[in-house]
């Protein structure tokens, strides 16, 4: 099995930079079919295919300059070099440019950090493309998705917008995000916040632990494999109803599954199940409107655009994104 240092010779050859300073930006990503779980932990190739969401203009901005020592800074706070954090960023910014140089990270995002809100996977999609920029590769998003993967899984989804599937494959070459060519110029995503803390246990280490321990991961990747083939489907002849009823029982499973590992992973709050009894409420009185959670206890609803006012009603904190507001090209 090819290692990470080998995977990434054979994509990019390192470089010094070329210029002083670059920046890139890069939208979160919401899974509606989620990947948890790998079956190449070190190169993060999934167990399962998986399906996105991009968040168009909220994401993740990262600027890089050449420094006399490496920092890292998120939202204006510095990292300390102890911090997990730090230690991640830098070993991947290690794998991609030469040791000998030293790099100043300066992230911004404005979409909560660490809140299960897929932060993690626009800023290394963004810290990827800047150091192409930097660098001067000149690779396709294809490669810089492959790489963005070796910083956090779902990052390989961010190098696009719109909706994003990522295979599953033995071959680490073909494990990258490829856009979806729909418009779903009504569809919204609304956030329910109900914690921006540092979730308990990063999903990285979750998904581990529970492929690990659950006696029913097996059957989590069969569900899995076939909600994926219902999702795509769904999205090309943009029926609501089947993306909605997916994403709520993908996510559902999702949770029933960390709920069986050993000890069990618990993201809910007491807030997430209410919202979530609140949800069916509205689609018992004909409102269509879903949800998806993720690696912690926030709720992504899913709606059209008409029945925004309505739902308003019931969470009138939810902030709206409208995923196809923005185009613009990703590629450097
Ligand atoms: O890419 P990671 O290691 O941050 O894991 C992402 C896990 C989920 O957000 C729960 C699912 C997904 O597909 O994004």
């Amino acid at each position: 099995m090819i290692d990470k240092k080998s995977y990434v010779g054979q994509l990019i050859s390192l470089k010094i930079p070329t210029i002083e300073f670059s920046e890139a930006f890069a939208p979160s990503n919401i899974a509606l079919c989620k990947y948890w779980g790998k079956r190449n932990l070190d190169l993060n190739i999934p167990s399962t295919p998986s399906l996105s969401i991009s968040l168009g203009n909220r994401g993740t901005k990262v600027q890089l300059s050449i420094a006399p020592q490496n920092s890292l800074s998120i939202n204006g706070k510095c990292i300390a070099q102890e911090s997990p954090v730090f230690k991640r960023t830098f070993d991947f910014i290690e794998l991609l440019v030469p040791k000998n140089i030293k790099l100043s990270v300066q992230s911004e995002n404005n979409i909560p950090t660490a809140a299960g809100l897929a932060s993690s996977a626009s800023f290394f999609a963004a810290l990827t493309i800047s150091l192409d920029k930097l660098c001067s590769w000149k690779v396709s998003l294809q490669t810089l998705s492959c790489l963005a993967r070796l910083g956090s899984g779902s990052a390989c989804r961010s190098l696009h917008h719109g909706f994003v599937k990522w295979l599953s494959c033995d071959d680490p070459f073909q494990s990258y995000g490829i856009p979806m060519d729909v418009q779903w110029e009504e569809l919204r995503i609304g956030l329910l916040i109900f914690d921006d803390k540092e979730k308990l246990m990063p999903s990285r280490q979750a998904m581990l632990h529970t492929q690990n321990t659950s006696s029913l991961y097996q059957s989590w990747c069969e569900n899995s494999n076939s909600d994926f083939e219902i999702f795509h489907n769904a999205i090309e002849k943009k029926n609501f109803q089947a993306l909605g009823e997916t994403a709520e029982y993908n996510a559902l499973s999702l949770h029933a599954v960390m709920l069986s590992a050993r000890p069990a992973i618990i993201y809910s709050q007491p807030e997430t199940l209410k919202a979530i009894i609140k949800i069916h409420v509205l689609r018992q009185n004909g409102i269509q409107v879903y949800f998806t959670q993720d690696a912690g206890p926030n709720l992504k609803l899913i709606f059209l655009e008409n029945d925004l006012e309505c739902i308003l009603e019931d969470f009138p904190r939810m902030e709206v994104i409208n995923p196809f507001s923005r185009v613009d090209n990703l590629s450097t």
